[in-house]
């Protein structure tokens, strides 16, 4: 698709019910298309939606190795509930040098350690569970943070050859999200009731006080800007 192709797009889709730019997607991609589920409630809720649909989509969770055990116990009961959840983990030798070399919690002395640790345990594992794919999907929403406000449906994800990413929640606020999950009796974390709205890795996610932005638990000691972990890098200029 051509960048006009993917404005026109979004254009159509601007305020799209999750599945209507699910529909899209499928239009698009009907083979090749893969969901990065983090088991955060908003990717419950579209795991359900996908799967109770039957739609011809695969799963797949990066294991950071560093995720809360709640979120272990999540993912063994996807997979029970709702069919095949692949897991991708980090590359033992990049793994290992790093933890050797720099600490197994050194992302806490440097933005650039953090980059790195994230590089190894979730960018890479994305790259690796993106092969084969021609689009992929997302839990984004655009009420998530001040990195997410230009969220659109569909975009060209240039970290990854241009691949089409499809964020078929970016229109969802967090009532929309909770009241699905509670309408269809989704499993969820049990770290959300106790002040968790967004869910990494445990040491890099603290719980929130009431009125503190949702994502102000997420690698609480840098600046909002770089709360991002290089799945989602900035687009690339026109
Ligand atoms: S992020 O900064 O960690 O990417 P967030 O937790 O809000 O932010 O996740 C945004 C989206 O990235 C999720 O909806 C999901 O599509 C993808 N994602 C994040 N973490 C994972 C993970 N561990 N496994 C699979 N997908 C993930
Ligand atoms: Fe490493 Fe923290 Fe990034 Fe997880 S969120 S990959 S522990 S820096």
């Amino acid at each position: 698709m051509t960048a006009f192709a993917f404005d026109a797009l979004n254009g159509a889709l601007e305020g799209a019910a999750p599945e209507v730019i699910l529909d899209a997607a499928l239009q698009r991609h009907p083979t090749g298309l893969a969901f990065a589920c983090s088991l955060g409630l908003e990717d419950m809720a579209l795991l359900h939606l996908i799967r109770s649909r039957d739609l011809p989509i695969r799963a797949f969770v990066l294991d950071t190795g560093r995720l809360h055990p709640e979120t272990l116990t999540l993912l063994a009961r996807a997979q029970r509930d709702f069919g095949p959840v692949e897991v991708y983990v980090p590359d033992r030798t990049a793994l290992e040098a790093y933890v050797n070399g720099h600490g197994l919690d050194a992302f806490y002395e440097s933005l650039e350690l953090r980059r790195a640790c994230c590089a190894i345990r979730k960018v890479e594992p994305l790259q690796r569970a993106l092969e084969g794919a021609t689009g992929w999907i997302t839990g984004q929403r655009r009420a998530q943070s001040t990195t997410r406000t230009a969220l659109q449906p569909f975009e060209q994800d240039w970290a990854h050859g241009g691949l089409t990413k499809v964020n078929p929640l970016a229109f969802w606020s967090l009532e929309d999200a909770e009241g699905y999950v509670d309408r269809h009796a989704v499993p969820v974390n049990p770290l959300h009731a106790r002040g968790f709205p967004s869910i990494g890795c445990a040491p890099c996610t603290r719980a929130i006080q009431p009125g503190e932005d949702p994502r102000a638990g997420r690698w609480w000691w840098e600046h909002p800007e770089h709360k991002e972990c290089g799945l989602h890098p900035a687009k690339a200029p026109r």
